[in-house]
């Protein structure tokens, strides 16, 4: 018999980030972090187990993967039969509607959405919590895709990793309008993966101690702010956090640098903004496009600013999103 789930789960932007593995083969984290999850990017995985196939058959967008992804996709799939019992392979089909355009990684929803189909189509129930964790074996940000609203993403003190996972803060349907501009510089493939980049920080960075330290401070006033709805008090503790991070990767050894002309064309753009009275506040991930944090009533405005830019090549709205649910 043929066993098949299907699972929806969407992307999420970190307003307090993640940078740092303390366990690179449990995808451990040395710091918690804290997220949003968003509403308009998604990947829907298919699983089908079939004890007729003789091995994993994975399509993505309807195309079949490098070796590389291929094996990692294969190994996740070895931890749900093996958590299972159920030796079968299966067949996987995934569609992300995450477009590179949209300047944002499809590895946080697309391993969010596997470990959902997955796991029940070999037959496992597991929690919210217990799904967390799963996905964090495949990509750690996709632990907080299992969320919807504002995730937290517990460091864990175990080596096994049993209590690093992530948590649902606040659910999607909050009275607060606020808003996450995308806006893309460059869709080229990253020079340095964040794998690679994080790695390079930790060992040779002589600042990530000072990161590690402040992280948890970021967490608090991040958490304090998005309950107290003060909007000034989030933004100001996201820009300094993202900041914060890539200083810390610039100053590793060899340098880990994400930053373009375009994406410092930006932030000058949003801190004049700032002084004209607009409130935005920017992040940036492991790549150059830049994440604009500002409140549904100024989202024209600073729309308008972004596309002036020569850099900027497209503007993405978002707003708060759902977590991983099961879908048909
Ligand atoms: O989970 P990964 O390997 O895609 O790493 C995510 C790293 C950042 O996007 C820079 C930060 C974060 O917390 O999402």
């Amino acid at each position: 018999m043929i066993n098949h789930s299907k699972a929806r789960a969407y992307t999420n932007i970190a307003l307090i980030k993640y940078w740092g593995k303390r366990d690179e083969s449990l995808i451990l984290p040395m710091n918690s972090s804290l997220s949003m999850t968003l509403d308009r990017y998604f990947t829907e995985t298919e699983v089908s187990v079939d004890p007729i196939l003789s091995n994993d058959q994975i399509l993505i967008d309807q195309n079949t993967i490098d070796v590389i992804s291929h094996h990692n996709l294969v190994r996740f799939l070895n931890l749900i039969r093996e958590m299972s019992g159920n030796p079968y392979f299966a067949k996987v089909e995934s569609i992300n509607r995450v477009p590179t355009a949209a300047g944002f990684a499809s590895s946080a929803s697309g391993y969010a959405a596997l470990a959902l189909a997955a796991s029940s189509a070999y037959g496992l129930k597991l929690t919210p919590k217990e799904l967390s964790i799963l996905a964090r074996r495949g990509s750690g940000s996709a632990s907080r895709s299992i969320f919807g609203g504002f995730v937290l993403w517990h460091r864990g003190q175990l080596i096994n990793g049993e209590d690093s996972y992530s948590e649902s803060l606040i659910d999607e349907v909050y009275e607060w309008p606020i808003e996450v501009i995308s806006a893309v510089v460059s869709t080229d493939k990253k020079s340095i993966s964040s794998r690679m980049g994080m790695k390079q920080t930790v060992e040779t960075s002589p600042l990530y101690k000072g990161w590690l330290e402040s992280v948890d401070s970021d967490i608090m006033r991040a958490i304090h702010a998005i309950k107290a709805k003060d909007f000034t008090s989030l933004g100001e503790v996201v820009e300094h956090n993202a900041l914060k991070m890539h200083a810390t990767m610039m100053s590793a050894w060899p340098s880990v640098i994400y930053f373009t002309s375009g994406t410092l064309e930006i932030i000058n753009l949003v801190q004049r903004m700032r002084q004209e009275g607009i409130e935005a506040y920017f992040t940036i991930d492991a790549g150059p496009n830049v994440k604009i944090l500002c409140q549904k009533s100024d989202t024209g405005k600073v729309k308008n600013a972004l596309i002036q830019l020569s850099a900027v090549q497209s503007v993405e709205i978002c707003s708060l999103g759902k977590g991983a649910s099961l879908i048909e």
